[in-house]
């Protein structure tokens, strides 16, 4: 049997890369061996946006033509929900095994894997104890270089930017400030170039090659940029045009949404059900 993977985002902005190395990517290789719920989490992001509901559903739309543009696929997994409940809630009403988030969302899953084996303890195993999937880079740093990337903090390079404004973005990086010329040895480690290639560049082997030559000197910071540049193009291009294409229909996005939600709110429901009867508490079953 196929094991069942769910997770989300809330809606508070357009997704960046950060978002794309935390999780997206990791969604997108698994949706089709698995069975793939995602949500977008509207009531969750009410938690610390209440003042804001406009602006909430104006970034589910957002959100959606991000999770299309990347490449998932909403007819063979279940579709994408958006579906306002909290976070050991989405969880265990899909009985998900793998939840794919990034490092900071790991205590969710821990604390819903708790409500889970408490509740099969004094209900019997009704409900599936989940595990978080972390890919090794999921905290991408901003392009400043110190914190994660986020929007607010406003170093965060998005899914939607377009070219000039990502080579913009590339060339204001932070590099290793010791290595001021060209044949100056250069520190890999910690060096926010380095941790995006690590994170995109699909040639593995080339960056272990390019590692080593900026260590011993002779790569310069605008050399290794452009290469950057050239890697977040290759991986940007194709989501961006899409996502063009994309908004040009936004009735279609709203089909999807509301498709998504029906299947999911169907999926929910029975789990739900199962959890009542298991506590004696499905008197609506009762003759
Ligand atoms: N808390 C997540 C975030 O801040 C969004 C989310 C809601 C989620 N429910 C989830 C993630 C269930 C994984 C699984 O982006």
């Amino acid at each position: 049997m196929r094991r069942t993977i769910l997770t989300g985002d809330r809606p508070t902005g357009p997704l960046h890369l950060g978002h794309y190395a935390g999780s997206l990517a990791t969604r997108v290789e698994l949706q089709h061996s698995h069975a793939t719920y995602v949500l977008i989490a509207d009531l969750q992001a009410l938690t610390d946006h209440a003042d804001r509901p406009e602006e909430i559903r104006h970034n589910v739309m957002e959100v959606a033509l991000d999770y299309l543009a990347v490449g998932i696929d909403p007819d063979i997994p279940a579709g994408f929900l958006v579906y306002p409940v909290s976070q050991a809630a989405d969880i265990t009403a899909f009985k998900a095994h793998v939840v794919p988030v990034g490092a900071d969302q790991v205590p969710m899953i821990e604390q819903t894997s708790e409500i889970v084996r408490r509740f099969n303890r004094i209900y019997g195993s009704i409900l599936v104890e989940p595990e978080a999937l972390v890919p090794k880079i999921s905290r991408l740093p901003g392009i400043d270089g110190r914190s994660k990337m986020s929007k607010s903090l406003g170093n965060a390079i998005f899914l939607s930017d377009l070219p000039d404004v990502v080579t913009d973005k590339v060339m204001r990086m932070y590099t290793d400030p010791r290595h001021a010329r060209v044949e100056d040895p250069g520190e890999v480690e910690g060096n926010v170039v380095f941790t995006y290639l690590d994170a995109f560049d699909p040639d593995h082997a080339g960056l272990e090659t390019l590692k080593q030559r900026y260590r011993e000197g002779g790569v310069g910071d605008v050399t290794l940029k452009h290469h950057l540049i050239d890697v977040l193009h290759g991986l940007l291009a194709p989501i961006r045009a899409r996502r063009q294409d994309l908004g040009r229909h936004p009735e279609q996005i709203l089909r999807i949404l509301k498709e998504g939600t029906e299947r999911g709110r169907a999926v929910a429901q029975n789990t739900v059900s199962e959890a009542r009867r298991a506590m004696h508490l499905d008197y609506h079953m009762l003759p």
